[in-house]
């Protein structure tokens, strides 16, 4: 049965997948015979392999050969390891290329991709469509009733490298989805896409060309908008096929698919096709250390707003290197430090990448948890501790949901799209509900990622930073989540833009209008703040609070109360933010950019008004982060991300500490060392 997608589902996961992507068409026999036992003693019981030997498994056109993991998959079976298996169709092999070089995906300048790296065919090419029925329908095929073989991922992060397509592939399938899209009325796509403006008008849907950024000048935000969800739908199209054959084939497996990358609507079919969402998580593409806990926790929290709980498929467990980068090295613990983060944030298993560094190819820098001459190092002793921890804890946490007391409104496919034609040079949604976030995160608070359409259960505060697109259909459950006590913060800009990404006829911010009690009477970019400062003041405060990006002048409606106004240059005076009382919640409007300085500066303001839950931490860069049980019992996994020692009071009630597995005397303090982990359960 197909579950709504929300934050709160979880994976369905009966039992806690720890393990590794192994990649046996990379080493010989010598080394080969070695890895179970390796594997096994790290406390690994899953892989995840296939996905980039379409060369192997199908070496000449219809031929298949899957010996090589065969034997793979038998011999880790022997040990208790089961295997993921992926299509491979992120790297289609080079008779297919040289024979089919329609299949090639076409980039933006015209130029087709080429054979030599990866993800260089087209999901619109109905030619490699077949291609990847065909692979998928031998492979389900032949591991049909392996015991071993326990669920799939497909491919392998479609749209990580790029997304665009426009091959002739892509522009033949377009007019047709423009056709089906708009009900074969071109009239409507005219109107749609205001087509009036400089002279876009088109007669049939086979005229509609693909639009291409910088030719000459800018784009028009509703045509682009649609190319974004005509590639969305192209991928979900070319999965859903993979899919299908896989579920018909052996209905006991699980279905997945490593994200999280852009022009795909996560919250659409492509992951209700799924059983849950996989992602990969690389924490070290953030250089600064001091940054990287707020990042992590963020990545985390925004892919469980898609649609809840998920399996990290890849899990950073080394530097990574690659072309013009290579990163820090994890220092002894971080690396268990961020796995046990991405677990407690939402992962109901956790595979790292990669088993060993390769010796040759693209990515030979890019370090395995076993470097290159096969000696398992520290990083190894690390992995293996980290995996008799989650082979006694990990089961525990499956079925239960992560506590989040403040919502950030993310994850939503149409307004981080809908930004990219027509920026203003403001940052982009997804940038903004990272920023108010980290705000949230560094007090201490249990925040997390909410998309507006799911259940706002829970929630004591609810911040919509910059969602300039809206759909009207969200805000009946904003009214109830009002009325029934919540706190809701809405952010300049919002619902100044309807779903097909033109600006709305209504006063600003249109559909929210009733509901915040306020309307924009004029709005500004704020280009150079220090030389025309605008600042605000709250009623009882004594000094001005600086604003930078955005101004807007609100005029509030009959009840709705003025909490800060403008000070400076002719907006002095007018109203800056605004509350609205309503049934038993209150609906803030505020009327400017929630950089990080001005958010922090906010907090006070939320707490008197009573907003501000209390936070989960109250030690600086002690994350705590909550599991809820449907039971009702709970686990606390407190987490030192700063490079001192933490003390702080077990938490009241806990009588076992379940990673040093040592039981608690009332009272009892608990000193964490940098980079340690603590779990209890409540
Ligand atoms: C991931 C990808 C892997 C590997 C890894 C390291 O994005 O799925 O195949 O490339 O990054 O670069």
């Amino acid at each position: 049965m197909p579950r709504p997608l929300s934050h709160l589902r979880p994976t369905l996961l009966r039992e806690f997948l720890h393990g590794v992507s192994y990649y046996p068409e990379h080493w010989d026999a010598a080394i080969r015979a070695g890895d179970p036992a390796l594997f096994h003693a790290a406390g690994w019981n899953v892989v995840r392999m296939g996905e980039f030997a379409w060369d192997i498994l199908e070496p000449e056109k219809g031929r298949f050969d899957f010996s090589l993991f065969d034997e793979t998959i038998a011999r880790l079976g022997e040990v208790g390891i089961r295997t993921i298996f992926c299509t491979p169709t992120a790297a289609p092999p080079r008779w297919l290329t040289r024979d089919h070089p329609g299949v090639l995906r076409v980039d933006a300048d015209g130029r087709r991709q080429e054979h030599g790296s990866r993800q260089h065919a087209s999901h619109f090419s109905p030619e490699f469509r077949e291609f990847s029925r065909k692979i998928t329908h031998a492979l389900a095929e032949h591991y049909r009733d392996h015991p071993h073989v326990i669920g799939w991922q497909t491919d392998n992060e479609f749209h990580c490298h790029f997304r665009e397509d426009y091959s002739p592939a892509a522009e033949a399938a377009w007019g047709e989805w423009l056709c089906t899209r708009f009900a074969d009325d071109i009239t409507a796509l005219n109107q749609a896409w205001g087509t009036a403006f400089w002279a876009q008008t088109y007669a049939r849907f086979a005229d509609v060309v693909l639009p291409r950024r910088d030719r000459p000048t800018q784009l028009n935000p509703a045509h682009w908008l649609d190319y974004q969800r005509f590639l969305s739908d192209g991928v979900a199209a070319f999965q859903h096929e993979q899919v299908e054959i896989l579920r018909a084939t052996q209905p006991r497996w699980f279905v997945t698919h490593n994200g999280v990358f852009s022009a795909i609507d996560y919250r659409g079919r492509f992951t209700r096709d799924l059983d849950f969402l996989g992602y990969d998580s690389y924490p070290f593409f953030e250089y600064d250390p001091a940054a990287r806990a707020a990042g992590h926790a963020f990545n985390l929290d925004y892919v469980r707003a898609f649609s809840g709980h998920f399996l990290l498929l890849e899990h950073q467990s080394g530097a990574g290197g690659q072309g013009s980068y290579y990163h820090d090295k994890p220092e002894p613990g971080e690396m268990r430090r961020l796995a046990w983060t991405t677990v407690a944030r939402g992962a109901d298993g956790l595979l790292f990448f990669r088993e060993r560094s390769c010796r040759f190819g693209a990515e030979e820098y890019w370090e395995g948890v076993i470097d290159h001459d096969n000696v398992p190092r520290r990083r190894y002793r690390e992995a293996a501790q980290l995996g008799a921890e989650l082979a006694r804890i990990g089961p525990q946490l499956l079925g239960s949901r992560v506590r989040i007391d403040i919502g950030i409104a993310g994850a939503d496919f149409a307004v981080q799209h809908g930004h990219e034609p027509i920026t203003h040079g403001l940052p982009s949604p997804k940038n903004m509900a990272e920023t108010v976030h980290g705000v949230f995160y560094r007090a201490g608070h249990a925040v997390g990622i909410v998309h507006p359409e799911d259940s706002l259960a829970g929630l004591r505060l609810y911040v919509i930073p910059h969602f300039a697109i809206f759909d009207p259909a969200w805000v009946p459950a904003l009214e109830k989540y009002v009325a029934g006590g919540g706190t809701l913060v809405i952010g300049a800009r919002t619902a100044s833009r309807d779903p097909r990404s033109n600006v709305v006829s209504d006063p600003l911010p249109g559909v929210l209008r009733q509901l915040a009690g306020v309307s924009v009477e004029e709005y500004r970019r704020q280009n150079r703040p220090d030389l025309r400062p605008l600042r605000l003041r709250f009623a009882d405060a004594e000094a001005d609070l600086p604003t930078t990006l955005w101004a807007e002048q609100l005029v509030p409606m009959a009840g709705t109360e003025v909490l800060a106004r403008w000070t400076t240059r002719h907006l002095a005076g007018s109203a800056a933010i605004t509350r609205r009382a309503l049934g038993r919640g209150q609906v803030i409007y505020v009327g400017t950019y929630l950089t990080r300085d001005f958010t922090e500066a906010l907090l006070p303001c939320f707490d008197q008004l009573g907003a501000l839950p209390p936070p989960i931490s109250t030690t600086p860069g002690l994350e705590i982060i909550e599991r809820i049980h449907p039971d009702g019992h709970r686990h606390l996994i407190l987490i030192n991300q700063t490079e001192a020692v933490v003390s702080v009071p077990a938490p009241v009630g806990a009588q076992r500490e379940l990673i040093f597995e040592s039981n608690l005397e009332t009272g009892a303090v608990l000193e964490i060392a940098p980079n340690e982990v603590r779990i209890v359960a409540l």
